[in-house]
């Protein structure tokens, strides 16, 4: 068991009179793997904003890394946690190299200016670009890249800085069904690596969850359907309860989920 990562009490997220999240309560450890899964509304996004000590909750406690939001500089956090979603990906600049995307993430700045870039740096950079299979890409710009191609650059991103924490907002969305199970096969790995950090990936399908994550957050209209163990809480009920709709689960022999209306 590892130390705790991230630790939500009671946590309420309103916007114009309108619950987005509602009585949170979460808690995850280094060594757990954990997929939100939900519909379209369900608050998931907004869940990894918290997470990501992007957005401060209207109500209740959220410590990310040991450090209560609120009373720590958020500055000092964000450098420790990598993120990957689309809104991120809208802003970077189209005529960026991915090999300048990559480095620049040391530095938490998007777009190269003049700094100076150790060895080691380039070399870690060149290992990740090459890690999510993207070592042809390399010397590509940014904006002539593919959905698909654009979300692995920016795993590679985020792994850049060496995070104790990962949130993932969808990696696999936008993917063919032959880059998806390359993807998904690729994040398995980092997964079971014990040398990973701790990993939130957030989806609507459960056929992208990767083999190697341990738990499981079900939300739906902002509250938690039901969350703990990946094994005790994906199970037909809890899913059909999650989605509003009848649906039949099954697990491959491979350890992958699978779902279709019933
Ligand atoms: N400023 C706002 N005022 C009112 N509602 C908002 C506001 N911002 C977001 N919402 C709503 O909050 C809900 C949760 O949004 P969120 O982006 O977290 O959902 P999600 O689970 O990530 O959905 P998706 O699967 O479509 O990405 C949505 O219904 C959205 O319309
Ligand atoms: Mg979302």
């Amino acid at each position: 068991m590892g130390g705790q990562v991230l630790q939500l009490q009671d946590v309420a997220v309103r916007r114009d009179g309108a619950a987005l999240l509602r009585g949170i309560d979460w808690s995850v450890r280094e060594d757990e793997r954990w997929v939100v899964i939900g519909p379209n509304g369900a608050g998931k996004t907004t869940l990894l904003q918290v997470a990501a000590s992007l957005l401060f909750p209207s109500e209740g406690s959220v410590e990310i890394l040991g450090e209560r939001l609120g009373q720590t500089d958020v500055f000092d956090l964000r450098p420790r946690i990598g993120l990957a979603s689309a809104a991120l990906s809208e802003r970077i600049p189209p005529d960026e190299k991915v090999i300048d995307l990559v480095l620049t993430a040391s530095y938490a700045i998007l777009g190269r200016w003049t700094e100076e870039y150790d060895s080691h740096d380039v070399t870690r950079a060149v290992e990740l670009i090459d890690q999510l299979g993207c070592a042809h890409l390399i010397r590509r710009r940014f904006g002539t890249l593919s959905e698909g191609e654009r979300k692995r650059v920016q795993i590679a991103r985020a792994l850049m800085p060496d995070p104790e924490l990962l949130l993932l907002d969808e990696p696999a969305a936008g993917l063919d069904v032959a880059g998806r199970e390359d993807l998904v096969r690729r994040l398995g790995a980092l997964a079971r690596d014990p040398k990973s950090p701790t990993m939130v990936l957030v989806t609507h399908h459960v056929e992208e969850i990767p083999t190697g994550f341990t738990h499981v957050l079900l939300l739906r209209h902002g509250s938690v359907v039901d969350q703990g163990p990946i094994d005790a809480v994906m199970t037909q009920e809890n899913l059909s309860a999650t989605f509003g709709v009848p649906l039949h689960l099954d697990r491959g022999q491979e350890g992958r989920w699978y779902a279709r209306p019933l």
